[in-house]
């Protein structure tokens, strides 16, 4: 199992670069897909070195832009002959930054968050189809916490476009929803891929020591809310460990449509209707259930849908799908 083919988005920091590292210590080819291939450089560099492994590649990739990973697939298809592990870890969370637009007209938090691994998993599919063990991981977030609150739902209406709400907009509440949407997505996409052999899951990160760059991109309060938080959280490493577990290890070869904590233990959906103000503070202080908001059917194909009506609207301008 040491020479699996894995791609990790937004590998030049925190746990993607770790999780780089950590498949690439252990002999894996590894393809690097970062946005700043200068920086992302000095990063596949001090890979390469610390791990003596050769095959660690470096690839840019916008996984906010239909462009970028039209272009990405394109190259990563004729250069290699398969795919076998799919990481989704990079994402938006400038907490304070103001509402902004992809380059395709798309919330920049859900089209980088949600539109871009959907896109990018149906762009890579045919690979992803001649391996013989098929895993997509998402990096899902602690924040969904917020849907146990019954009143929580996705916006649908200002996902693209002008924001148009009387609610403040904040990246913080569109990253929580973004995160959300992952989930369902994760739970839709094992069921839409489960025929091909390809698994796909989730894992709920809850807090990983950010780097200073990262804490760069976050307004003034937000960066010191984030600085307090480091002192809690554990080292990147421990999730990249994760990362590779849930892709390698033969206990997760079956496992699909799954959310796990950070224990890898497989998270279960809470009751719709309120248990119990004790057992409310049970679901948010622990790490077992998941909103049900989650199992929304409806909301899920809606997610779905959505990804879909706004990747294919785009198809025609490009050269492959
Ligand atoms: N750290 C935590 O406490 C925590 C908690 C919950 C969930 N998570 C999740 O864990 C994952 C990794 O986060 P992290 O803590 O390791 O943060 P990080 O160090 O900031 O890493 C995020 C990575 O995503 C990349 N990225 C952002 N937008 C991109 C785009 N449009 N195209 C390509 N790459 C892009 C960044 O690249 P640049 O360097 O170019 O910006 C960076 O490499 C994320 O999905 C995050 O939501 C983290």
């Amino acid at each position: 199992m040491n020479n699996r083919i894995v791609v990790i988005t937004g590998a030049n920091s925190g746990i993607g670069k770790a999780a780089a590292k950590q498949f690439a210590k252990e002999g894996h080819t590894v393809i690097m897909a970062c946005r700043n291939i200068e920086v992302s450089r000095k990063t596949q560099e001090e890979i390469v070195t610390s791990t003596n492994n050769t095959q660690v590649d470096l690839m840019k990739l916008d996984v906010s832009s239909f462009e970028s990973m039209y272009q990405f697939a394109d190259e990563f298809m004729s250069k290699y002959e398969k795919l076998d592990i799919l990481i989704h870890n990079a994402a938006y969370f400038n907490h304070g930054a103001k509402h902004t637009l992809s380059t395709d007209g798309i919330e920049l938090t859900f089209a980088t968050n949600v539109v871009g691994p959907y896109l990018l998993t149906n762009l890579l599919l045919d690979h992803l189809k001649k391996s013989d063990d098929a895993r997509i991981l998402h990096a899902g977030s602690n924040i969904i916490k917020h849907f146990f609150d019954p009143k929580r739902e996705i916006d649908f209406d200002n996902l693209t476009g002008e924001y148009k709400s009387s609610e403040k907009f904040t990246v913080y509440k569109m990253y929580c929803q973004s995160k959300m949407a992952l989930v369902m997505l994760t739970f839709k996409m094992a069921e839409e891929y489960e025929s091909e052999g390809i698994k796909v899951n989730a894992l709920q990160i809850n807090g990983a020591k950010m780097s200073k760059e990262t804490l760069q991109k976050v307004t003034l309060g937000y960066r010191m809310v984030a600085s307090i938080q480091n002192l809690f959280f554990r080292q990147p490493s421990y999730m990249a460990n994760n990362y590779y577990e849930l892709c390698t290890s033969d206990r997760f070869k079956d496992k699909t449509g799954k959310l796990f904590n950070d224990k890898l233990d497989v998270m279960t959906p809470a009751l719709a209707e309120s248990q119990g103000f004790l057992e409310e503070i049970k679901q948010v202080t622990g790490t077992n259930k998941y909103p049900a908001y989650a199992q929304k059917k409806v909301v899920r194909e809606k997610v779905w849908e959505l990804c879909k009506e706004l990747t294919e609207s785009n198809s025609n301008n490009h050269n492959i799908l």
